[in-house]
């Protein structure tokens, strides 16, 4: 699995009479990562949706690597099968995807192992706890052995400590994969840790307000550097910026 390159130029998304996105620039190299951070209804979600393919744009390019490139979405509501055990989940779009049965038993083995999820292979997403849950939907979309993994406030249903595990692990997993990476999230912590690149995104309609770079370890020690503590402090202020000064943001989230 190798990442691919990301180019997003001027991109400009709608509902109706509803411009959500203008404008919208970045670039990621294979196998870097990028966090987005923004107001509820700011248009992350729809991003992440056009970068997987599976939403319309009006103007503006789009480049995952080649043109052919596979990318894996994890979803806000991780979109499990709650009829499917873990393996059947796991195994799914193997099967759609008509992998050949050895190629599939492998890349299942790699995803239990590497999620741990092996014990619970006969389980069906209703008798998981949310972090494994949450695993499981990590590891169905890494089956598919994407050049982009895009998630979607992966850990977001969870307690801080089971949250700052996972991401450690997910820091782990997309170094030794090498995949290209872009993670939607309202913790400023997760976002500076997960992001190579992180971009605040603001303003009506959306753009990238601000951006930032952390090249810093992504290992448990980095969360009490003081390197990421600062840069926490920056993006944390970025984004209130960004969110308005006197905005009173319960009133507008409707
Ligand atoms: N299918 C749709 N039809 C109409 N409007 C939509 C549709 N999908 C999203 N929107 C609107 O587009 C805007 C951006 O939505 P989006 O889900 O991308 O936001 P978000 O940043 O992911 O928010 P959150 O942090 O709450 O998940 C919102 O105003 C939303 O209501
Ligand atoms: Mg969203």
């Amino acid at each position: 699995m190798a990442g691919a390159a990301v180019r997003v130029r001027g991109l400009a998304k709608s509902f109706g009479a509803t411009q959500v996105l203008a404008g919208l620039d970045f670039d990621l190299a294979p196998g870097e990562s990028l966090s987005f951070l923004g107001a509820s209804g700011c248009g992350k979600t729809t991003v992440l949706r056009i970068l997987a393919g599976a939403c319309p744009f009006e103007a503006g390019e789009v480049a995952v690597g080649q043109g052919q490139a596979v990318r894996s979405l994890v979803s806000q509501n991780l979109g499990l099968f709650p009829w499917k055990t873990v393996l059947g989940n796991l195994t799914l779009p193997l099967d759609l995807a008509e992998v050949d049965p050895a190629e599939k038993a492998q890349r299942v083995e790699a995803a239990l192992s590497d999620l741990g999820l092996k014990g619970l292979v006969d389980r069906y997403p209703g008798q998981l706890s949310g972090g494994q849950r949450q695993r499981l939907a990590l590891g169905r979309a890494l089956v598919a052995q994407p050049e982009l993994l895009l998630l979607d406030e992966p850990f977001s249903a969870l307690d801080a400590l089971t949250r700052e595990a996972l991401g450690i692990h997910l820091a782990q997993l997309w170094r030794r994969l090498g995949l290209t990476m872009i993670i939607a999230t309202h913790s400023v912590e997760e976002a500076v840790f997960l992001g190579q690149v992180i971009a605040v995104l603001g303003g009506q309609p959306t753009r990238a307000v601000a951006v930032f770079r952390n090249d810093g370890p992504k290992t448990a020690q980095a969360f009490t550097e003081s390197h990421f503590m600062e840069l926490t402090r920056k993006v944390r202020l970025a984004l209130a910026e960004a969110w308005g000064p006197s905005a009173n943001r319960v009133g507008s989230l409707q």
